[in-house]
């Protein structure tokens, strides 16, 4: 297959098709290379991946449409997976003009490039946030999800309803995943894990929201892309297409499907696993609730299972073990 991928430069793009070229796909990414976070961390995976002969990248902004058309109209994919965005709840509260940038006007560039090839398949990121305040738990994906807690949630929000009006107009099939707490090896450094490890293994104060009474569905990145990669083969369609417990619009070739572990763990527990692993305490700087943040997140999994016949299954322990391994070597700490 032939599979363009936005965001290859981030941490779920690089693993994502670091999976597609082992499996012999073609992969083009497109990745604006954005300074939130270290750009050698971002430059390091896109290296990584340009040793791959399937493998190509454009460097580009998903605002700039023309370099976007292009890069889409010379490579003709199969199918796109659109993962690039400004990401971050906590950034969002700062600056939430570059989540309006990236993730509404980036989205519609890639809907417009996608619908120009005409792909079989358009799939993209969308987040557990959109849950909000919503208290049901596990999250399914057909529970009403109407009260985001951020710009950066309802941009994903947003890009959810435009993918469905999309699907509908041009009778193109969006899958939309809501991904829990990604982590794992080449992470990202403003997530949990990623400062966690940073300040115990510097000696330096962490900051454990909400008097560390939070709860999330941390998800293995590993689990994540296998859960992505099957689901590009589940393309959404008419009725017939429809599995038990699906989210699959009436009115479109269009679903919504979680992608979490549907563990839900104690982030105090989580920094146990972190402290056991380095073999030392972490020194703990209580804070109150952030603004915009939720105390939990648990995914109910089942609609991903119905599709594929996968679940996401690396004990959190496990996962933070690869993790930490992974982030002494890179920093050689
Ligand atoms: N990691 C998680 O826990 C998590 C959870 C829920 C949803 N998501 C979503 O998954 C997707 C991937 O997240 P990630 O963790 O890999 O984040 P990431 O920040 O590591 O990767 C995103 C990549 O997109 C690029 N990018 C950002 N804005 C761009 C723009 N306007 N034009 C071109 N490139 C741009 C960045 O340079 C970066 O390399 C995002 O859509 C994110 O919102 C992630």
């Amino acid at each position: 297959m032939r599979i363009f991928v936005t965001g290859t430069a981030g941490f779920v793009g690089f693993h994502l098709a670091r999976l597609l070229l082992a499996e012999g796909h073609d992969v083009a990414g497109y990745d604006g290379m954005t300074d939130y976070y270290d750009v050698r961390l971002k430059e390091r995976r896109h290296a990584m991946l340009r040793q791959s002969p399937g493998f190509s990248a454009t460097e580009a902004m998903l605002e700039d449409a023309a370099a976007l058309n292009a890069a889409v109209a010379g490579f003709e994919p199969d199918v796109i997976v659109h993962l690039a965005a400004q990401a971050g709840v906590r950034y969002s509260l700062e600056n939430p003009r570059a989540y309006i940038d990236s993730n509404v006007v980036g989205t519609l560039n890639v809907m417009e490039a996608a619908r120009a090839v005409g792909v079989k398949h358009l799939l993209m990121a969308s987040t557990s946030s959109v849950y909000g305040a919503g208290e049901e738990m596990p999250f399914d994906e057909r529970q009403k999800a109407d009260t985001q807690l951020t710009i950066y949630a309802a941009t994903k929000k947003a890009n959810e309803a435009m993918g469905h009006a999309w699907a509908h107009i041009h009778a193109l099939p969006v899958t939309m995943f809501r991904f829990f707490t990604v982590y794992g090896p080449w992470g990202r450094p403003d997530m949990a894990l990623f400062k966690f490890t940073k300040g115990i293994l510097e000696r330096t104060p962490i900051d454990i929201y909400n008097h560390g009474e939070m709860w999330r569905d941390f998800t293995y990145v590993d689990d994540l892309v296998r859960g992505i990669r099957l689901l590009i083969d589940a393309v959404p369609g008419g009725p017939e297409t429809a599995v038990e417990g699906d989210s699959l619009s009436p009115a479109a070739p269009f679903r919504v499907v979680n992608i979490g572990n549907s563990e839900k763990v104690r982030l105090m527990d989580f920094i146990d696993a972190i402290e056991q692993e380095i073999g030392r305490k972490a020194i703990r700087n209580m804070m109150p609730m952030q603004l915009g943040d939720v105390p939990a997140t648990w995914a109910d999994a089942s609609l991903l299972q119905n599709l594929t016949g996968y679940r996401p299954q690396t004990p959190f322990r496990e996962g933070v073990r690869r993790f930490v391994e992974w982030y002494r070597d890179y920093y050689n700490i």
